[in-house]
C-alpha cells in the first residue's frame, strides 16, 4: 500500500514537470498562484485581460506627444528641449555638437532672453556679459563672453553651460525651462557677438 502510494506520487510529479509539457512558455501547473498574483492590477505586471481599461492593459499608454527621457539617437529638436536630457555634465563637446535652438529667431524670442538673462545671469556676468556683475566681482572667476575661449562657441556649448554649469558656475537646469534657457542662449549671443547656430 506504502510503495503504490510513493509509486503514484512521483508519477504525478513526473506528469506535472515542466519536461513533459510541450509549450515552454506554459508554466504548468502553479501552486496557489494568488499568493504571488496580485489581486488589484499592477502597471509593470499583466497577468490577465484589465477589465477598467479599454485597450486591456494595466499600463496605460503615454498620450500623445509624449517626449522619452532617455536615449539619445532621436532628433535633436526634441533632445533640446528635454527637462533631464541625458548629456553628461562634462559631455561639452557633445553637447555643442548635438544641441540645435529648436527656437526661431524672433524679437520676441530675443526680448524673453535679455529679460531671463536680467533675472538669472545679471548678478554675476554683468548686464553687457564682461562678468562685472555686483555679485560676480565678489564670487570671482567670471569671464568676459568676449573672451577668446568663449565668443565663438555653438550655441548648443551655451546651453549646457547654464543647464548642468561648468567649473565655477552652478547649473541652472533645475530652475529655468528649457525654452527659457534657448532664449537666454539667443541673448548671450547678443552679448558676444555671434551669429553662428
Ligand atoms: C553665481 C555666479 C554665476 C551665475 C548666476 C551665472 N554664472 Fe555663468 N559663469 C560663472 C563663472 C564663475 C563662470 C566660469 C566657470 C569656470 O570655467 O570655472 C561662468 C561661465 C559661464 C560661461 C562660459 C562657459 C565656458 O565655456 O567657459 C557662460 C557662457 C555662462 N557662464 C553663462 C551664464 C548664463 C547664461 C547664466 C544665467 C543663466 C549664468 N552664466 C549664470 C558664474 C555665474
Amino acid at each position: 500500500m506504502k510503495n503504490i502510494l510513493i509509486i503514484g506520487l512521483a508519477s504525478m510529479s513526473l506528469l506535472s514537470s515542466c519536461a513533459l509539457i510541450a509549450d515552454k512558455k506554459d508554466p504548468g501547473w502553479e501552486y496557489a498562484p494568488q499568493m504571488y498574483v496580485s489581486h488589484p492590477y499592477e502597471p509593470y505586471t499583466q497577468v490577465e485581460d484589465n477589465a477598467i481599461n479599454a485597450d486591456g492593459k494595466n499600463m496605460r499608454a503615454p498620450v500623445e506627444g509624449t517626449i522619452a527621457r532617455s536615449g539619445i539617437g532621436y532628433d535633436n529638436t526634441k533632445l533640446a528641449l528635454m527637462y533631464n536630457y541625458p548629456i553628461h555634465k562634462d559631455s561639452l563637446e557633445m553637447a555643442a555638437r548635438m544641441l540645435k535652438n529648436p527656437l526661431e529667431a524672433t524679437p520676441a524670442n530675443l526680448e524673453k532672453g535679455q529679460y531671463f538673462y536680467g533675472k538669472y545671469c545679471t548678478p554675476c556676468h554683468g548686464a553687457e556679459g564682461k562678468g562685472d556683475g555686483s555679485v560676480g566681482q565678489i564670487y570671482g572667476g567670471v569671464p568676459n563672453y568676449q573672451a577668446s575661449y568663449i565668443v565663438n562657441q555653438p550655441s548648443g556649448h551655451i546651453y549646457h553651460v547654464i543647464t548642468k554649469g561648468k567649473g565655477r558656475m552652478w547649473a541652472h537646469g533645475t530652475q529655468i525651462r528649457p525654452e527659457e534657457r534657448w532664449q537666454i542662449v539667443m541673448y548671450v549671443n547678443k552679448l558676444r557677438g555671434y551669429t553662428g547656430e
